[in-house]
């Protein structure tokens, strides 16, 4: 374990301190320190009677639960595990009867801009009807369904369709490629898939179905038995007889009443998968139980979601945010949704701005890398600038999934926020099912590039490699040092992976390592991430692991001899991917080595998916290699930044080859 440094060098220090604004405390369910504090004193006091609290009040269980945390087999814990709940009822039916169920649900904003509507009431009758559609064809409790859909309503409507019957979804981003698809498919042991036959990107149609079939084809998935298909567009897709099936062929005839199937809290409710450092991406399991509990707390501490809100998450169901703030938590906590399924630059970089002053969105929520690329559009064109468009229905931002750099907090705030809403930085991962540290919107007070506070009854922490917790000012490693009930359960089916990658027995084997480094400032004890530890970089807001882009390159047989990647700051992606290749046929140059690098690159986007593509590729006799073979990254690395090597050198067994690496390009 390294620790790394920040990813985007910051050039604006950022001293000043945004106190959460009197309007917006003054309403807040949380409204000040004092009472973000008690909340922490009551977890530390009571830790089971506080999740215990919280279980009873954001959760509705079929069953209740008589135990709250099981530790006897750590770090295996299970959370109100004799419970009994759906999380479809409580996403959908528990509102039927009040004041929810005639509200909108989802505002969904196509890729060409058109708007539909769908009540509570009607998404209930439409999964309900989805679900029996499912169970129809032999779905049921236990299975595990692919998902690989567009941003529709239908792709909420499959996800919340299988928790219904207490299947378990694996979604996957509709940017991964078939051989993703099919590696998915075949670890998770799917008995079927739903998909889309395309998707509408950039006013691109692009194909989903085919890319199904791609995977299909690639042999292993003889366990799927259906695949059932959204007709997103008119365009035909080929269908397979007896396989595949459209919604429209499954859903004639089915009822708009299904009961939720009640599952046991600890019942997985999906399984996601995400990068880590080996070349195999992992499958991420979380249960049910603590899962929909902190779906729906977060939404009411760190949101502060109200019933006159219109909330907007930007991101994509195939990622952990979309299934937590779009599929989930939205739903729980009864509040009007925005989905949108295209791109914030298409048909121009103002999109963004134009939906929210469009459907008086008043919280919304994005990525870092997607303000940045605003920024740079409105930069060139004032046109897109978001002061052409009113934006005071906003009252809350958020960012989500990478460290935001003070400058785009700061741009983000007056621009968009018009200095008058509270910002967000939520830090969290896939593994941990919700917020855990953030600002709590109406009592933090903000630092630019901090995401302060850890959330109440989340035990953050920073130890160095041996466990021990660290002083202010020292970083280290972030940890997690009490089990919390939205957490990780397993790394599907392979639980030593998990006990290895999560709880190392360097650390004591109980408290869950998070894989990224911070440090806690002297003066108020905010956290600050300062980047992954391992081999895992964020591009764009996405997890990327390099051993996976680099056991995708050498699979490359017929050219690749070795290959090494690693990650360079980049203004606007956070962090872009480099490669560094040895090629079979010896070190091309000029046209010759263009014509390669974009062989290369479209290979990879074969393998994982076009966002897995390096950035720069440079090729080489070789790559700097300790006298025991070991490829020494931390060199490459330097290189990569265009960095003079001022690293110890001394056991590299071929030094000339670190100029050969600087130049080549
Ligand atoms: O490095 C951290 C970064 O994103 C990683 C988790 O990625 P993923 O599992 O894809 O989940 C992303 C969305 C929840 C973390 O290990 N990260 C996420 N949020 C932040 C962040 N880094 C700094 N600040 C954040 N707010």
């Amino acid at each position: 374990m390294t620790t790394a440094s920040s990813p985007i060098e910051s050039v604006l220090v950022e001293n000043r301190v945004f106190p959460a604004p009197a309007e917006f405390a003054a309403k807040a369910r949380i409204s000040g320190m004092e009472q973000y504090q008690a909340l922490c004193a009551e977890a530390e006091r009571d830790y089971e009677g506080f999740w215990a609290r919280l279980a009873r009040e954001n959760v509705v269980w079929s069953k209740p639960f008589t135990e709250v945390l099981d530790s006897s087999n750590p770090p295996f814990f299970r959370w109100f595990a004799d419970g009994e709940l759906n999380a479809s009822a409580n996403c959908l039916d528990k509102h039927m009867g009040t004041a929810v169920e005639h509200k909108t649900a989802i505002i969904f904003e196509a890729d060409g801009g058109e708007v539909t509507k769908v009540s509570y009431r009607e998404l209930l009758d439409r999964v309900s009807q989805f679900a029996n559609a499912l169970k129809a064809q032999g779905v049921q409790k236990g299975d595990r369904v692919l998902i690989y859909m567009p941003m529709t309503i239908e792709g909420v409507v499959a996800m919340q369709a299988c928790a219904r019957l207490g299947a378990t979804h694996s979604v996957v981003f509709g940017g991964f490629s078939a051989k993703a698809v099919q590696e998915r498919i075949v670890d998770v042991g799917a008995v079927a898939v739903i998909t889309s036959n395309y998707q509408m990107r950039g006013g691109k149609e692009l194909p989903l179905k085919a890319i199904v079939d791609d995977a299909l084809a690639l042999g292993g998935c003889e366990g799927v038995r259906h695949v059932f298909v959204y007709e997103r567009t008119a365009t035909a897709c080929a269908m397979v007889q007896g396989r595949d099936k459209t919604f429209g062929e499954i859903l004639a005839g089915q009822s708009t009443d299904c009961a939720p199937v009640a599952v046991g809290a600890e019942h997985p409710l999906f399984i996601l998968y995400t990068s880590g450092s080996t070349g195999k991406p992992k499958g991420v399991q979380h249960c049910t139980g603590g899962y929909v509990l902190w779906a729906k707390q977060t939404m009411e501490w760190t949101f502060d979601v109200r019933p006159e809100d219109v909330f907007w998450c930007t991101a994509d169901i195939g990622w952990i945010t979309g299934h937590t703030y779009v599929a989930y938590g939205p739903l729980a906590a009864g509040a009007t949704q925005i989905v949108f399924e295209g791109v914030p630059t298409f048909p121009h970089a103002g999109r963004f701005w134009q939906m929210i002053e469009r459907h008086g969105c008043s919280i919304f929520y994005t990525a870092p890398t997607a303000i940045r690329s605003l920024i740079k559009a409105a930069d060139s064109d004032q046109a897109v600038h978001p002061s052409n468009w009113n934006l005071s229905s906003l009252r809350l931002l958020g960012s989500v999934g990478e460290p935001i750099n003070p400058e785009a907090w700061m741009w983000y705030y007056k621009n968009v926020g018009g200095e008058r809403c509270p910002i967000v930085d939520t830090f969290w991962q896939t593994e941990n099912g919700g917020h855990v540290i953030s600002p709590m919107p109406g009592a933090t007070p903000l630092v630019p590039g901090s995401c302060t506070l850890p959330l109440p009854g989340i035990k953050a922490a920073i130890v160095d490699e041996t466990g021990h917790e660290l002083p202010d000012g020292a970083g280290g490693l972030l940890v997690i040092s009490k089990p919390w009930p939205s957490m990780i359960r397993n790394i599907w089916g392979d639980p030593e992976r998990f006990k290895k990658s999560y709880f190392p027995a360097e650390l004591g084997g109980q408290i869950y390592l998070a894989g990224d480094g911070a440090v806690r400032s002297e003066d108020r004890g905010y956290f600050r991430i300062t980047g992954r530890i391992d081999d895992v970089l964020n591009v764009s807001g996405h997890r990327m692991g390099t051993m996976e882009i680099e056991s995708a390159l050498v699979a490359k047989t017929d050219l690749v001899a070795e290959a090494a990647v690693v990650g360079r700051p980049d203004d606007l992606t956070g962090e872009a991917i480099c490669a560094f290749v040895v090629l079979k046929r010896g070190r091309p140059s000029g046209e010759e080595a263009r014509q390669i690098a974009k062989e290369l690159r479209d290979w990879v986007a074969k393998e994982i998916g076009p966002i897995a593509k390096p950035k720069d590729i440079r090729f080489g006799d070789n790559l700097p290699k300790t006298r025991s073979g070991k490829i020494m990254r931390r060199l490459l690395r330097s290189i990569a930044k265009g960095e003079a090597i001022t690293q110890d050198t001394s056991t590299l067994e071929n030094p000339a080859i670190l100029d050969q690496l600087a130049q080549a390009n």
